[in-house]
């Protein structure tokens, strides 16, 4: 009676392991059969029912039938663990002879390309670069730079005033006190850097832009020096074939100014649409330095003397990519930057 239960049991519990395919019903299977309320499990509680010296024997076979279910249980959860891995492979294959996605990275600037291209110039022929405050003291931007207040030139930059002697810096011309300031001589340096002026934006106004300022000071610097570097510096940037022209000029901190043209890199000095049919193109500002620039910076002007200049970045970026509206430069249309 009772080993036709057990067997019946067994085979019901190994025809129900069979027929299951995933670890969950595996395991609803195993409680139904083994669990507390299980089907083995009662026929365990009808022990009392069963002849004391039978016990031993009926014990026995219901352990065996519960080693055999067991023993099922595990082959079959093996069996489809394996299954199941063995699809979760085949959906997760790489094809390893597809072609690769590209990755989309960025590129430089049209402003930081020409910025580099006057940097690798000019640290070329032993120039430093160096960095001065966006946020400069008046005396720094004007004072020391021979623009004493009431001085024209202060109403011609527009200047943004933080207060009474704080101003943003309207050229980058002050980095060339601060660097006559630290007392190391000769200087050989370059000062690339954002300026700002009151100024409404248009094809050609930001009321922040870029300049490089440039100085030198040593004992016996020349206007041939500053006339050979700045003609080598328009040559590696537009070519060997480029002219440069000296026109007089006034800056205040600079005696002789002058103001730097170049031959139009496009028609080679005929007169285009690039040049407004000039045939020259207005770079830089130059000259050399003041003696009372050098003086107000604890520089002996008897002893030394120097250039400097001063370059619009924005004007070399338009010239190089013929770019005709400034504010591209800034808009940062992906579509315009794409095309650097
Ligand atoms: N700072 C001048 C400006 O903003 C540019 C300039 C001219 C700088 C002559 C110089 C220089 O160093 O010598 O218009």
């Amino acid at each position: 009676m009772m080993k036709e239960k057990l067997q019946e049991i067994r085979e019901n519990a190994l025809k129900q392991i069979e027929s299951t395919n995933t670890l969950e019903s595996l395991n609803d299977v195993r409680v139904a059969i083994l669990g507390k309320k299980g089907e083995l499990t009662n026929v365990l509680k009808g022990m009392r029912d069963v002849a004391p010296e039978d016990r031993p024997v009926v014990g026995q076979m219901v352990n065996e039938t519960r080693e055999k279910i067991e023993e099922a249980l595990d082959a079959a959860k093996t069996a489809i663990a394996s299954k199941v891995r063995e699809e979760q492979m085949k959906r997760e294959v790489i094809d390893v002879t597809l072609p690769a996605k590209k990755n989309k990275i960025g590129h430089p600037h049209p402003n930081t390309l020409a910025l580099d291209e006057v940097k690798r110039i000019f640290t070329g022929m032993g120039y430093e670069v160096v960095d001065g405050p966006e946020v400069e003291y008046d005396y720094y931007n004007f004072e020391a730079l021979n623009i004493p207040a009431n001085h024209p030139a202060k109403d011609e930059q527009d200047t943004f005033y933080i207060n009474d002697k704080v101003v943003l810096r309207t050229q980058t011309s002050p980095v060339q006190v601060r660097q006559m300031e630290r007392g190391k001589l000769p200087i050989r340096m370059i000062a690339p850097g954002r300026v700002f002026r009151a100024d409404e934006v248009d094809a050609t106004h930001s009321p922040c832009f870029h300049q490089i300022e440039g100085m030198v000071i040593d004992k016996n610097v020349t206007f041939s020096d500053l006339k050979g570097t700045l003609a080598e510096f328009a040559r590696e940037l537009f070519g060997p074939e480029t002219k440069v022209k000296f026109r007089p000029h006034h800056f205040p901190f600079t005696e002789p100014s002058a103001e730097c043209d170049v031959t139009c890199f496009k028609c080679g000095g005929k007169g285009c649409r690039m040049c407004k049919g000039e045939g020259w193109i207005e770079i830089l500002g130059c000259g050399m330095i003041h003696p009372r620039v050098l003086e107000m910076s604890g520089i002996d002007p008897k002893e030394y003397s120097g250039f400097a200049f001063g370059i619009g970045l924005e004007r070399i970026a338009l010239l190089k990519d013929e770019i005709d509206d400034m504010r591209l430069l800034y808009e940062n249309d992906i579509r315009f930057l794409d095309q650097f």
